[in-house]
């Protein structure tokens, strides 16, 4: 079995590799990644001279290198993590994320159609389901929840979900589409949310939330989210939709004090800034077909999970400080230098 993962080097790709590495230790792996700014090959080091693990560094709207790739190793399944994922950078610049996120995809899945393969994953987000109000807390996301998304992030993930099941009406492309709530855990790039605030707050910097920080966000472990992947690979049905998530609904001014506290420092150090533009209110999924169908269920309780990511964080600080360091630094000041206090 051969599988190519594309964004490996991202966040939850490269947890995605650990875990089939170790559990499916028979499999090759073949990392495509483009090595933008949130894919770190540090990330993947451990296991780069494994035998059955591959990195390739290539840009997966490169149709020549694509189809190179799917020449030398005739893939089984591809699993695309492969993404522009920032919501608050597609808002200052939408193009890149139209073409990863959309033509990215349509390359591989016709590189798929070439060169034939059992099984071609869709990592997908909640994001497309657009938001829910606050003030229904009965309301869920499921499947047939209709597609409204509200940033050129969401937007560009929406498309490329009826491309794939286009794909898969009209060409009868084998595809399965997971769309999963927010993930957090180790190599989380310190832009998003949960590990800007733990880096920020180990450097005694302001902790900037976004408005009021009412939003409320599902948190999900990346582990279970890495599980629940490898379940539908091995056990879903093709031309399906499952939605991940563990019922683990946060407002954000809470993660942020608990961050707060697990560390020892001062709630005084949050600073409530301007909010996104077009900002999604309540996201939360519905993962009962999951559960029925392949029975997944989270295992790691969000109390559990977040002491485990700031260990994680605190253990790991060559792996941000490298990050925040860099150029970082310049996207930093750019979208929080100017940004007004409210
Ligand atoms: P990430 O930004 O941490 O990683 C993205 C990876 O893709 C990086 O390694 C980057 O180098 C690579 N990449 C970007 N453009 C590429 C291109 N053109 N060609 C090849 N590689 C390219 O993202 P993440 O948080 O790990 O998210 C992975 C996937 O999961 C995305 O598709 C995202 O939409 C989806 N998702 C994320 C979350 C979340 O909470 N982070 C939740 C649900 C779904
Ligand atoms: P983020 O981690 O960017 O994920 P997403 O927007 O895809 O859900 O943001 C999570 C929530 O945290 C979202 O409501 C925006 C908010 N947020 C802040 O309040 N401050 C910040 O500096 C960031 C990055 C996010």
């Amino acid at each position: 079995m051969t599988i190519i993962v594309t964004g490996g080097a991202g966040f939850i790709g490269s947890n995605f590799i650990f875990h089939m590495l170790e559990h499916h230790p028979e499999y090759r792996i073949v990392c495509l990644d483009k090595l933008t700014y949130a894919g770190n090959l540090s990330t993947l080091k451990d296991v780069m001279d494994r035998p059955g693990f591959r990195f390739v560094r290539a840009d997966i709207c490169d149709r020549e290198a694509v189809f190179r790739l799917f020449e030398e190793e005739k893939p089984d399944m591809v699993v695309n993590f492969a993404a522009e994922s920032h919501v608050d950078r597609s808002i200052e610049d939408p193009e890149v994320f139209l073409r990863t996120n959309i033509l990215g995809t349509a390359v591989l899945m016709d590189a798929c159609r070439k060169y034939g393969i059992t099984r071609y994953h869709q990592v997908s987000t909640d994001e497309v389901y657009g938001d829910l109000p606050l003030d229904r807390p009965d309301l869920l996301f499921t499947e047939e929840t209709p597609i409204h998304t509200s940033s050129p992030y969401s937007a560009s993930k929406a498309s490329a979900d009826l491309l794939v099941m286009a794909y898969h009406r009209t060409y009868g492309l084998p595809c399965t589409i997971s769309r999963c709530s927010n993930n957090y855990g180790p190599y989380h790039f310190p832009e998003k949310l949960i590990p800007l605030m733990i880096a920020n707050a180990l450097n005694d910097k302001p902790l900037p939330v976004y408005g009021e920080g009412k939003n409320v966000r599902d948190w999900l472990y990346v582990e279970d989210h890495c599980r629940a992947i490898d379940l539908i690979l091995h056990k879903g049905r093709v031309g399906e939709v499952y939605n991940i998530g563990g019922h683990n609904e946060m407002a954000n001014i809470d993660i942020v004090k608990l961050i707060c506290r697990e560390l020892g420092k001062p709630e005084s150090l949050i600073t409530h800034v301007t909010d996104r533009k077009g900002h999604d209110m309540r996201y939360a999924i519905d993962p009962a077909k999951i559960h029925r169908e392949l029975g997944w269920l989270p295992e790691t309780k969000f109390a559990d999970g977040i002491r485990r990511t700031i260990r994680w964080y605190l253990e790991h600080r060559d792996w941000w400080e490298e990050i925040v360091s860099g150029e970082y630094q310049h996207y930093y000041e750019k979208m929080y230098g100017n940004r007004g206090t409210v």
